[in-house]
C-alpha cells in the first residue's frame, strides 16, 4: 500500500494531538527533585557537548595574559560561585537542588577546549540554568573569564582569594561599600597590564556618568553590570563621590623634549593629516570638561582595550561618548599601543587627603 499525503497528514496531526494530550494529562514529571533518567541525562549531556563543539569551530583564541585574571576572578566570585561554588566556598545548598546540578568546575574544565569554554560562557546552556554573559556586544570580558577558568583547577582557597580580592574571604555586604569596589579597583593592585581602571583621580561627574551608563546599558560591561546590579541611583552617586579625585595629577606637560615618541606626539599634537586630534586638547588639562576622564596613570592595557572598543563602536559610555568614537576610529594598532603607554607613564602623584569629599 502506498501512503499518500492525506494519510501522512493524519498521522502527523494524530501524533501531535497525542503529545499534547500526554503533556496536558500531567504524566510527564517536571520536578527537579526526581532527577533525569540515566538515558535522558546521558542524551542531554551528549547533545550539549556536540552543540558546543560545533559552535566552537572557527573560534579564534586570543593570547592570554595575567592581567585578565583578577577581574575575571572578582566576577566569578559575584556571578558564578553562587551556583558552582569556588575554591573558597563549597557548592551552595540551593544550587544542589537544581537539575542539572551546576558541576564543580575544577573537575570538568580540563575536558573542554578554550574555544568551547568561550561558547559556554558567552551563550550559556539552554534548559539548564547556566546563564549567558550579561552583555553580548563584546568578547574580551568572556575571554578573560576563559583565561581564568584555565587556571581554575590549580587554585586553592588562598590563591583564589588573592585574585578575587577580599570579598572571597570576608562577609561585608556585597556591592554597597567602597571596599567591595576595591576588591577589583584597589590602585595598588593595578599594574601596567591590568584591564581594570583606577577610580582615584577621576571627577565625580565622570564616575557618576559612567556608573549610570553601566546601569542603563549605554556602556557595556558584564562585569560592571553585575558589580552594581543591587545598587540604587543614590548609592551609585555616593560611591562616585567617595572615589572622586583621591589623588592629584601632574597636569603640566612642559616643553616637548628633543625627541618625542609616537605616543607623546599623538597626545600633544595629534596627527591632523589622519584626522586625529591631540588627546590633551580634551583630556588631562586644566579646566577640562569634568565629563572627560583623566587618562594619566591608568593601566596601559586597560587604555588600549578601551580604545579598541571605541574604534569598533562597542564601548558606549556617557553623554559625550560619540566624541571619543570619532577620535578612535582613525587610530591604528601602533597608535593605540603607543598612546596607551604614554598616558600610563604619566603617573598621578599620590596625595594623602586630596579627596574633595573629605573621606
Ligand atoms: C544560575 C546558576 C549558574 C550560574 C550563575 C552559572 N552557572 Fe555555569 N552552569 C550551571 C549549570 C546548571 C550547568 C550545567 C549545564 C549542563 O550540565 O549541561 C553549568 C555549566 C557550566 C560549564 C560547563 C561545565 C560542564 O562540563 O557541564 C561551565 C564552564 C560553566 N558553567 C561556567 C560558568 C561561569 C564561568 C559562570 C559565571 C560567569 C557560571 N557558569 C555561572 C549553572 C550556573
Ligand atoms: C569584579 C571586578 C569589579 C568590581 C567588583 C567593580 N568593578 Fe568597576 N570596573 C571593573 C572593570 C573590569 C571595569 C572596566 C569595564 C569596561 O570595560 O567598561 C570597571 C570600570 C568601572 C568604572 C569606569 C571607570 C573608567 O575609567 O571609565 C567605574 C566608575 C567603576 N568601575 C566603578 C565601580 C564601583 C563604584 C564599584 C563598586 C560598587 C565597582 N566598580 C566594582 C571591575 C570591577
Ligand atoms: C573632543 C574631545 C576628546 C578628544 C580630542 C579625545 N578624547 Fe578621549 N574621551 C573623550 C570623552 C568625552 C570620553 C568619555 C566617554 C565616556 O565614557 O562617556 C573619552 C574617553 C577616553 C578613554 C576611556 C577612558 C576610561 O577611563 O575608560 C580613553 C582611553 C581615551 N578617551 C583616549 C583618548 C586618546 C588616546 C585621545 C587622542 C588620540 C583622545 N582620547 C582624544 C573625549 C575626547
Amino acid at each position: 500500500m502506498v501512503i499518500g499525503w492525506k494519510q501522512t497528514t493524519v498521522l502527523v496531526l494524530g501524533a501531535a494531538v497525542a503529545g499534547l494530550f500526554i503533556a496536558w494529562s500531567g504524566l510527564i514529571g517536571i520536578s527537579a527533585s526526581t532527577g533525569h533518567w540515566k538515558v535522558t541525562d546521558w542524551f542531554l549531556h551528549w547533545a550539549m557537548r556536540s552543540s558546543v563543539r560545533t559552535a566552537a569551530i572557527g573560534t579564534e583564541v586570543p593570547p592570554f595574559h595575567d592581567g585578565m585574571l583578577p577581574m575575571a576572578a572578582g566576577h566569578f566570585e559575584r556571578g558564578c560561585a553562587i551556583c558552582h561554588g569556588s575554591p573558597a566556598m563549597p557548592s551552595p545548598a540551593i544550587a544542589r537542588g537544581m537539575l542539572p546540578v551546576p558541576p564543580d568546575l575544577k573537575t570538568v574544565i580540563p575536558g573542554w577546549t578554550d574555544a568551547e569554554l568561550f561558547q559556554i560562557v558567552q551563550h550559556g546552556v539552554r534548559f539548564t540554568g547556566m546563564p549567558s554573559w550579561p552583555v553580548t556586544e563584546r568578547e574580551d570580558e568572556v575571554w578573560a573569564m576563559v583565561a581564568f577558568l584555565r587556571r581554575y583547577p590549580e587554585l586553592d582557597a588562598s590563591s583564589y582569594g588573592r585574585l578575587a580580592g577580599h570579598a572571597a574571604s570576608s562577609a561585608h555586604e556585597p556591592g554597597r561599600t567602597p571596599e567591595t569596589c576595591n576588591d577589583c579597583h584597589a590602585p595598588d593592585q593595578l599594574d601596567r597590564d591590568s584591564l581594570i581602571p583606577r577610580l582615584d583621580g577621576q571627577s565625580q561627574t565622570y564616575l557618576r556618568d559612567s556608573l549610570a551608563a553601566y546601569a542603563e546599558g549605554t556602556r557595556r560591561s558584564g562585569i560592571m553590570a553585575v558589580a552594581i546590579q543591587s545598587l540604587t541611583e543614590r548609592e551609585r552617586d555616593a560611591l562616585a563621590l567617595h572615589f572622586a579625585e583621591k589623588s592629584a595629577f601632574d597636569l603640566q606637560t612642559g616643553p616637548p623634549p628633543a625627541q618625542v615618541g609616537r605616543g607623546e606626539q599623538i597626545a600633544r599634537f595629534g596627527d591632523p593629516g589622519r584626522r586625529i586630534p591631540a588627546c590633551l586638547s580634551c583630556h588631562d588639562r586644566e579646566n577640562a570638561n569634568p565629563a572627560y576622564p583623566r587618562l594619566s596613570g591608568q593601566p596601559a592595557t586597560y587604555l588600549a582595550a578601551q580604545l579598541r572598543l571605541f574604534a569598533d563602536a562597542r564601548r558606549g559610555g556617557g553623554p559625550y561618548r560619540a566624541l571619543m568614537e570619532r577620535v578612535a576610529a582613525n587610530l591604528d594598532e601602533q597608535d593605540i599601543d603607543a598612546v596607551a603607554g604614554y598616558f600610563f607613564a604619566r603617573k598621578p602623584i599620590a596625595v594623602e587627603g586630596a579627596s574633595r569629599s573629605g573621606n
